[in-house]
Order: C-alpha cells, then sequence, then structure tokens
C-alpha cells in the first residue's frame, strides 16, 4: 500500500487576490464551483484499492477547513499535522515521513501537491504503482512532463540514461531556472517539468533529509516527538518546528541528492501555480480569452478576467490578468504572473 500525503499548506500568493493566507487556493473551488483543488486530490485516490488512507500536512489555522474537505469527500485521513507555521515543503515532507515511518522505515509514500489538474486519474494512479519497485529500493522518483514553454514557476529536470520501469537516470534538477536557463532548457528535450509528486520510502526521505538539510531533519523531528493530539489533530511541537530552515524540498534536497530517478507521464498535467497558469488550463473562447464572471470584452485576447464583484469590460488589451474581488482589484501583464508573489510580499510590509 502507498500512503499519500498531501501538501496543504500553501498560501498560493502568486493567485492572489482571490488565494489568501486564511483561504488559499487549494479550498477554492476554481474551475465547476463544484470541488476544491484539494477535494480533487483526494478524489484522485479512491480510484484505486493500492492506496491506505492520506496523511495531510496543513497550516493549523487551516485544520477545519481541511477537515470539511475530508468529510465531503467521504475521506478518514490516518493523520492530520498541523504546522504551527509555514516552513515550506522539505520540514513538510520529513514531519509526515517521520509520522509514517511509525508503521515501518519501508512505508512507502506519495508525496502529492494540492494544485495540480490531471486529465486522466486511471493513468496517474498507474504511473504511482510504476513507480513503487524502485522506490522499494532506496529511489526518490519523481514523475516529469514534457515543457510546455519556458515556465520559471517549475523545476526542470535533465534527463539521463533510461533504467527500469520506464524511468530515467537524473543529471540535474534545477529548481525555477531564470528566463534566459528556462528558455534553453524548454527548448531541449532532454528536459522535463518536475511535476512536484514523489514517490519514495520514509526511510529514504528521512535518510536524504539528513544528509542533506540536516537541520530540517533534526527541526521536524522534534517537532513530531513533542506533537500533541487535538481534537483528531496532530499539532507538531510549535517551538521546535518553527526551529527549521524554510526551504523547498526541491532546492534542499532534490536539486542534490543522488538517489532520484525521473519517470515521464503520459497524462495531462498542469498546475494551478498562478494566473496564466489558470489561463492555460482553462476553457478559451475564440479569442483566447479564459473568463469567469460579468465581462465584456471587445478586441481582447489572450487574457484572464475573474469577477466576484462588478461587471468587467476591456477594450483593445491582450494578455492581461484582471481579478476583480470585493476588496481588491489586480490588473497585471500576463507575462509577469509570476511576480504577484512579491506583490502580495510587498503588501505584507506595508501592513
Ligand atoms: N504542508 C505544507 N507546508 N505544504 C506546503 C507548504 C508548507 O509550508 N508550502 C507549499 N506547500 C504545498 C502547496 O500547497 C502545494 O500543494 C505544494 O506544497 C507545492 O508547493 P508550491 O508552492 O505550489 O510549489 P511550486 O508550484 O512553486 O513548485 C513545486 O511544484 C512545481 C510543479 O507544480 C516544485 O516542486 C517545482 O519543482 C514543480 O515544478
Ligand atoms: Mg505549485
Amino acid at each position: 500500500m502507498i500512503i499519500p500525503v498531501i501538501l496543504s499548506g500553501g498560501t498560493g500568493a502568486r493567485l492572489w487576490p482571490l488565494s489568501r493566507t486564511m483561504y488559499p487556493k487549494q479550498f477554492i473551488r476554481f474551475f465547476d464551483g463544484q470541488s476544491s483543488l484539494l477535494g480533487a486530490t483526494l478524489r484522485r485516490l479512491g480510484h484505486k484499492a493500492d492506496f491506505a488512507a492520506p496523511i495531510i500536512v496543513c497550516n493549523s489555522d487551516h485544520r477545519f477547513l481541511v477537515r470539511e474537505e475530508l468529510t465531503a469527500g467521504g475521506v478518514e485521513a490516518q493523520a492530520i499535522l498541523l504546522e504551527p507555521v509555514a516552513r515550506n515543503t522539505a520540514a513538510a515532507v520529513a514531519a509526515a515521513a517521520l509520522v509514517a515511518a511509525r508503521q515501518g522505515n519501508d512505508a512507502l509514500l506519495a508525496i502529492l501537491p494540492t494544485d495540480h489538474l490531471i486529465g486522466d486519474t486511471t493513468a496517474f494512479c498507474d504511473a504511482l504503482v510504476r513507480a513503487t519497485d524502485l522506490a522499494q529500493r532506496g529511489k526518490i522518483v519523481l514523475f516529469g512532463t514534457p515543457p510546455s514553454g519556458p515556465h520559471t514557476g517549475y523545476g526542470y529536470i535533465r534527463r539521463g540514461k533510461a533504467l527500469e520501469d520506464g524511468c530515467y537516470a537524473i543529471e540535474a534538477f534545477c529548481e525555477k531556472p531564470e528566463p534566459e536557463t528556462a528558455a534553453r532548457f524548454a527548448a531541449d528535450p532532454a528536459f522535463l517539468w518536475n511535476s512536484g509528486i514523489i514517490v519514495a520510502k520514509a526511510r529514504t526521505l528521512i535518510e536524504e533529509t539528513e544528509h542533506l538539510a540536516p537541520a530540517v531533519l533534526s527541526a521536524a523531528r522534534a517537532a513530531v516527538a513533542g506533537a500533541t493530539e487535538d481534537l483528531g489533530f496532530l499539532r507538531l511541537d510549535p517551538t521546535a518546528f518553527a526551529n527549521s530552515p524554510t526551504v523547498s524540498i526541491d532546492t534542499s534536497i532534490l536539486e542534490k541528492t543522488k538517489a532520484a530517478v525521473v519517470l515521464p507521464i503520459g497524462f495531462a498535467w498542469g498546475d494551478v501555480s498562478s494566473w496564466s497558469a489558470l489561463w492555460e488550463s482553462s476553457p478559451h473562447d475564440a479569442a483566447g480569452n479564459a473568463v469567469e464572471g460579468d465581462a465584456v470584452l471587445i478586441d481582447t485576447c489572450d487574457s484572464i478576467v475573474h469577477s466576484d464583484r462588478s461587471l468587467v469590460a476591456t477594450i483593445g488589451v491582450d494578455n492581461l490578468i484582471i481579478v476583480d474581488t470585493p476588496d481588491a482589484l489586480l490588473v497585471a501583464d500576463k507575462a509577469r504572473a509570476q511576480d504577484v508573489s512579491s506583490l502580495v510580499a510587498r503588501l505584507k510590509d506595508l501592513n
């Protein structure tokens, strides 16, 4: 059985002003109004008997939102780990791996982000299962997809020689490259985008974190050792967890480890990480506009318009992001979608 570890602790800053610290993107019903991204992640796992009850790792502030999603999806988690503060994904994964390792160091984990759109659920589940053999033998299996453009918000994997089970060795992993580097990588067929999905044993993740990010592992270890049960949640020790460096698993471990391999995925995959990514994944009108809410667009193309509030009207513009919410309006160049997180950081400084 594979234990899904669901990472639900991001703030979705690049989707401001819709995604907010207290109500981030994984809880928003983006597309059909029916299902949140977290709900869709949980639903995908119901598809196969190969998955054990999931471990969810989220911020303490979102615990009831997570529980609502679990109840709505009829899913019973084996643990909901509460982070007192966000320390990014290395600490979140380390804490989950330590909790899973209570069932044995050989527990197999599938680390699953909550901001993905996946076309073919069966193919997705099959890919996770296909990765288990190599994972059982100490590999960290990443899942890669061919780049569709020089996106700077993803990790890029240069694949090497073919191994077994459809996997490849990794010659290089580069997280969120600069635009010129991203353009070079995206034009080279040897490169794949890192999807953010990982299959590995708890022991492998713990050992690699100990080796490559020891301060993260010692903070996570102390936070798990001092964790307290609280209404069915597992509250990580706040002081210990706050001691962890704030680093992603990508930069602290995946860029450096020698244990990783990559499995190219054949199913449609999208990341709802920014307004431009959301534009790519949304249905478009004939002029390439993705529109939600009230809008009248004249001679406007390749833009994303989202209005929760008033009528949005545009004339003679292209490649814009326009997001109108009750208390904030964002107007941005679609090519600058990655910079929305810097804007959010600026707003935090002003408060
Ligand atoms: N529990 C917890 N705690 N979860 C977190 C935290 C945290 O502090 N920070 C982020 N997450 C969750 C997010 O909610 C998301 O589900 C997942 O971890 C990945 O975080 P993102 O912030 O969305 O990462 P990214 O999109 O910039 O980059 C990652 O995903 C890309 C593909 O979508 C990297 O893995 C890239 O290499 C990859 O290409
Ligand atoms: Mg993401």
